[in-house]
C-alpha cells in the first residue's frame, strides 16, 4: 500500500510516519513545504526506523505542482496533516490560515480525485466543537462557534469533505478529531516545536524549564474547574500517530464514506496540573505566574472516546507523565 503523508516532517506527521514503518508499511511518501518543520526530521526518522522516507518539498497551495506529483506517483491512500496549526498567528493572519488549511485541502482532494485516490485521512481537531455544552464531547455533538480562524478552517475542512463524499461515493474521508497532542517520541529525537514559536503548552513549558524562555504565564486561573485553569484532554503523540495506523486499517470496514472520530483519552487536565506533573517527572521548578485569560480559549473540553474504541479497536496507552517526559527529553537533546 502507498501511502502519502503530507506535512510528514512536522509534529504528528513525522510521529505517524515512524509508526508506519514500525508496523511494516513500505516506504511511506512524504510532501511538506518546512514552512514550520525542517527536511532534517526524515534522517531522524530513518535513523531511528533504519528505513527509507521519500519525500518532496511540496507547497499543496501549488495545484499545479500538486497535480504533478500525483500524477507521478502511484498513491493508494493519503493521510493529510499539512496545515497550520497555531490559534494565535490564525488570529494575527487569517488569510494565511484559509490558504494552506482550505486552499491546500482543495488543491490536495482536486489532484486525488484526477488521479483515483480514494481514501483519505483528515487531521482535525476538537476545536470544531467550540465551548461545548455538554461533556464529554462525542462526534454527534454539533460544531459550536468557532473561536478562532484556525478552528473555523477545521470546521470548513470537514464541510468540504464531508460534500465531497455526498457527491463521490467511491471517496472515502475519516476526519480525526484531535484533542491535545504533547509529549514526543520515547527516543527524544523527534517532538514538538521545529519552530522558534511554538504557541502550545507543554513545549512552553520545556522551553521555559531549559531557559530559552524566562517564566510561563499560565492563562486563566478564573475559570470554573476544580483548580480555576483551563481543562484539556491531553493525548501522547505517539498514541495519536498509532490511531492514523488504524484509521487505514478502517477503510475496508466504513459503513458510510465520509466518518469523524474523536482521538482523546476521555480525561480531562488543568494547566496547573500539567505544570505539577512536569515538574514532579523532570525534578526542575518551574518558573511561572497566573495571568489573564487568554483571548479564544475555551474553558473545559475532554472527549468521548467510544467511537475510537469500538469502530478503529485503538486506545491511548500513554499518560500525563509520559507525555511530559518524553517531551522534556526531546527539548534537552535539541541543540537550540
Ligand atoms: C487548540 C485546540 C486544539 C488544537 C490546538 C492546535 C481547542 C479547545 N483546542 O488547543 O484542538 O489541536 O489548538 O494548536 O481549541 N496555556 C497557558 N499558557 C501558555 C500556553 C497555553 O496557560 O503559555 C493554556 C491554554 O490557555 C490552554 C492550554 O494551556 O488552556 C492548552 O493550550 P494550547 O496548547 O495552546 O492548546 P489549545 O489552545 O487548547
Amino acid at each position: 500500500m502507498n501511502i502519502l503523508i503530507t506535512g510528514g516532517a512536522g509534529y504528528i506527521g513525522s510521529h505517524t510516519i515512524l509508526e508506519l514503518l514500525e508496523q511494516g508499511y513500505e516506504v511511506p511518501y512524504s510532501i511538506d513545504n518546512y514552512l514550520n518543520s525542517e527536511e532534517d526530521n526524515y534522517k531522524k526518522i530513518e535513523k531511528i526506523a533504519n528505513k527509507k522516507v521519500t519525500f518532496f518539498n511540496i507547497d499543496l497551495k501549488n495545484k499545479k505542482a500538486t497535480k504533478s506529483f500525483f500524477k507521478s506517483t502511484k498513491i493508494d491512500a493519503v493521510i493529510h496533516f499539512a496545515a497550520l496549526k497555531s490559534v494565535p498567528e490564525s488570529v494575527e493572519n487569517p488569510i494565511e490560515c484559509y490558504q494552506n488549511n482550505v486552499g491546500g485541502l482543495i488543491n490536495l482532494v482536486q489532484a486525488m480525485q484526477e488521479n483515483n485516490v480514494h481514501q483519505l485521512i483528515f487531521s482535525s481537531s476538537c476545536s470544531v466543537y467550540g465551548n461545548p455544552e455538554q461533556l464529554p464531547v462525542n462526534e454527534n455533538t454539533p460544531f459550536g462557534k468557532a473561536e478562532s480562524p484556525y478552528a473555523r478552517s477545521k470546521q470548513i475542512g470537514e464541510n468540504i469533505l464531508e460534500d465531497f463524499c455526498k457527491a463521490n461515493k467511491d471517496f472515502n474521508v475519516i476526519s480525526l478529531r484531535y484533542f491535545n497532542p504533547a509529549g514526543a517520541h520515547p527516543s527524544g529525537f523527534i517532538g514538538e516545536g521545529f519552530t522558534e514559536r511554538p504557541n502550545n503548552l507543554v513545549p512552553l513549558i520545556t522551553q521555559t524549564a531549559v531557559g530559552l524562555r524566562d517564566k510561563l504565564t499560565v492563562f486563566g486561573t478564573d475559570y470554573n474547574t476544580k483548580d480555576g485553569s483551563c481543562v484539556r484532554d491531553y493525548i501522547h503523540v505517539v498514541d495519536v500517530a498509532q490511531a492514523h495506523v488504524k484509521a487505514l486499517g478502517y477503510f475496508d470496514k466504513m459503513k458510510r464514506n465520509y466518518q469523524v472520530i474523536n482521538l482523546g483519552t476521555g480525561n480531562g487536565t488543568t494547566v496547573l496540573e500539567i505544570i505539577k506533573s512536569f515538574e514532579k517527572v523532570s525534578g526542575e521548578k518551574l518558573n511561572y505566574e497566573l495571568g489573564p485569560r487568554r483571548a479564544g480559549d475555551v474553558e473545559t473540553i475532554y472527549a468521548d472516546n467510544s467511537k475510537a474504541k469500538k469502530e478503529l479497536q485503538w486506545e491511548a496507552k500513554l499518560n500525563i507523565e509520559d507525555m511530559v517526559a518524553t517531551a522534556w527529553k526531546w527539548q534537552q537533546k535539541l541543540k537550540v
